[in-house]
């Protein structure tokens, strides 16, 4: 079965290029993306490892870590990693897991055999520190995903959790935030104090709760 938001993103043992992982104990505290590609050697996967690499710095101030998986093995990864860092300037910074036995691919129903049999679609996962599942997305094959988007789900799931807001269509920090419907105006106006404004009564902006990094 697939797996739902909210899902305990299920544990496994791997390797990969930076050595033997127990996923949940990797983690650790962090936010988590674990993202498949098709292959290696392939030319949209090279671009979308590429782009991963070159924002670990955002992905670290948001204490993420990122993990790629394939059907590949360790060797063809060490070689392509090489690749990757020539062609898109960069130095692969984060495991990618040799899923050979096709292991972790299925128990994150990363296989849609009436795309391929054997090899992974662009699944990716967002886990949070309790290990539960806040974000799914899948992808085809012939289009590469947008990192920058990750980044801005991550930076709306970061925010939301601690806050009752919510961020409305194409939000970016540090735009105006949503009031959930939960809470009553008069809460609001206590809990957000640097103010409302009411467009509908359902429908409630504030300013950004905190301050941005
Ligand atoms: C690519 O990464 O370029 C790719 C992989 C599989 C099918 C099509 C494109």
């Amino acid at each position: 079965m697939s797996l739902r938001l909210g899902d305990t993103a299920p544990n496994f043992k791997a390797q990969t290029t930076m050595g033997e992982i127990d996923f949940h104990e990797w983690l650790g505290n962090s936010w988590g993306i674990l993202f498949s590609h098709p292959a290696d050697y392939t030319p949209v996967c090279t671009t979308e490892l590429g782009k991963t690499a070159l924002l670990k710095g955002e992905f670290d101030r948001r204490n993420v870590k990122a993990i790629a998986v394939s059907v590949d093995p360790l060797d063809k990864h060490m070689g392509w990693i090489n690749d990757i860092n020539e062609t898109q300037q960069c130095e692969v910074n984060f495991p990618i897991i040799a899923d050979e036995t096709r292991q972790v691919s299925e128990l994150y129903d990363m296989i849609h055999p009436n795309v391929s049999e054997t090899h992974t679609v662009r699944s990716l996962f967002v886990i949070g520190p309790d290990k539960k599942i806040k974000l799914t997305l899948t992808y085809p094959a012939s289009t590469g995903r947008n990192f920058n988007e990750v980044l801005r789900v991550i930076d709306s799931l970061q925010l939301t959790a601690r806050h009752s807001v919510a961020t409305p269509a194409n939000w970016e920090k540090p735009e105006d935030v949503i009031v959930v419907p939960a809470v009553s105006t008069e809460d609001a106006e206590k809990r957000f104090p640097k103010g409302l404004r009411i467009v509908k009564p359902y429908l409630r902006y504030t300013p950004l709760p905190e301050e941005t990094k």
